[in-house]
């Protein structure tokens, strides 16, 4: 009788840990995250005054809504194993900012490592997955960033798998973020287990470059771009290529921040800043606000864009998007600048992964610019415009009935 009691305990136990991810992320996630900015440099008092600067700026009200804190909140695990934050910069306690980021209509995330430490040296989930999960739950967390530093001998699939099941096992709907920086090509396994999942090292904030750290290098928005082109059909609604996030307002010129923000909402990305927004320029403000880019990047169908020309420094990608409609960008990747040019009507486009079909020869779309929120015209006729160096022109297509 012992026997089938503890057999029945262990299948409830089993049913219990595994299971599916929490139906979460139909289109990119947005939000904001310390690590680009701030780097190890965080405490209680400047995400609280980020999240009051999201809110006030009208960030929020655009869609980013996700705070998330990076690496180097952490303090120590007690005597049961129980992580707590570093109690000189976090002396209020997580579930404190988790409850002053939910007041305020935004929501809370975090970070750990499938590994021993984290990349910054902290203590990692390694063996204590179940117990950060409900610790993260109990915090009230909506968000987990988990990275993969220290993690020799560790399998990639498994590790995340497990972090999966503690997140389920700890009930409450959690976004999880794989951040392997593309090392196992988590889009080949990631697909049920995490919501986005990194496809690349670390972004860095300049347009066209490698930045050498020793052992490692982090990428430029070009060099991240280039890198995503097979990996279109892996994304879609719930699970994402996360190309890293954004570096607009970190020292780019405008024109690159905008080019960078523009080709991020082609590629279907999660939008997550990584600037200082208690301290934005209005450019930079302006850029991450439009509405109207945002949206190509929120669209339903959650199609990432694919290359459509390519003149060398010129490029123009295309990403279908409902309503029959069609971004278009222009992207000049040179230090000179571009005639875009295109006669639309010898141009109609399929896209072999969505099956869109865009009949130019047949079928008249209106075009809007999305920069100048202008309305230009149609696809009747042949577009020019010029595009400033390490810059974009970006248009939305909509069928006229
Ligand atoms: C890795 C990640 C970064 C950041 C740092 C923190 O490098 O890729 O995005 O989280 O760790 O240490």
């Amino acid at each position: 009788m012992k026997k089938t009691f503890l057999i029945l305990f262990l299948l409830i136990l089993i049913l219990k840990i595994s299971g599916q991810k929490y139906d979460l992320a139909k289109t990119p996630p947005m939000g904001w995250n310390s690590w680009n900015h701030f780097g190890c440099d965080i405490n209680e008092k400047i995400i609280k005054e980020v999240a009051d600067a999201i809110v006030s700026s009208g960030m929020r009200d655009a869609g980013y809504v996700y705070i998330n804190i990076d690496d180097c909140w952490h303090g120590k695990r007690d005597s049961l194993g129980f992580i707590h934050p570093d109690n000189e910069r976090f002396p209020s306690g997580i579930k404190a900012i988790a409850d002053y980021v939910h007041s305020k209509g935004l929501k809370l995330g975090i970070y750990s490592d499938a590994g021993w430490r984290t990349c910054g040296g902290k203590p990692g989930s390694r063996g204590y997955e179940f117990q950060d999960a409900i610790t993260y739950a109990k915090w009230g967390i909506d968000y987990l960033k988990y990275d993969w530093c220290n993690t020799d001998g560790l399998k990639a699939d498994e590790a995340y798998k497990t972090m999966l099941h503690a997140l389920i096992a700890a009930k409450r709907p959690i976004v999880f973020s794989i951040c392997e920086w593309g090392d196992n090509k988590p889009w080949l396994w990631a697909k049920d287990i995490g919501h986005l999942w990194r496809t690349t090292g670390d972004i860095y904030p300049c347009f066209d470059c490698e930045y050498g750290h020793g052992s490692w290098v982090s990428n430029g928005i070009l060099q991240i771009l280039d890198k995503q082109k097979d990996l279109r059909q892996y994304a879609g609604p719930g699970h994402w290529n996360d190309p890293d996030m954004l570096e607009v307002g970190n020292g780019m010129s405008v024109s690159e921040d905008r080019a960078h923000f523009s080709l991020w909402c082609m590629l279907a990305a999660p939008l997550i800043t990584g600037h200082d927004p208690r301290n934005m320029t209005k450019e930079t403000l302006e850029i991450l606000t439009n509405k109207e880019v945002i949206a190509v990047d929120q669209d339903s169908l959650g199609i990432q864009c694919f290359k459509m020309l390519d003149y060398g420094d010129l490029e123009i990608y295309a990403k279908p998007m409902s309503k029959g409609r069609l971004a278009i960008c222009f992207l000049n990747r040179g230090l000179s600048v571009q005639k875009a040019q295109l006669d639309w009507k010898n141009h109609n486009i399929y896209d072999g992964l969505s099956g869109l079909n865009y009949e130019f020869s047949k079928k008249v779309y209106k075009i809007r610019n999305l920069w100048t929120k202008n309305d230009i015209g149609t696809t009747e006729n042949r577009f020019i415009a010029d595009v400033p160096p390490h810059d974009v022109v970006m248009l939305l297509l909509s069928p006229i009935k």
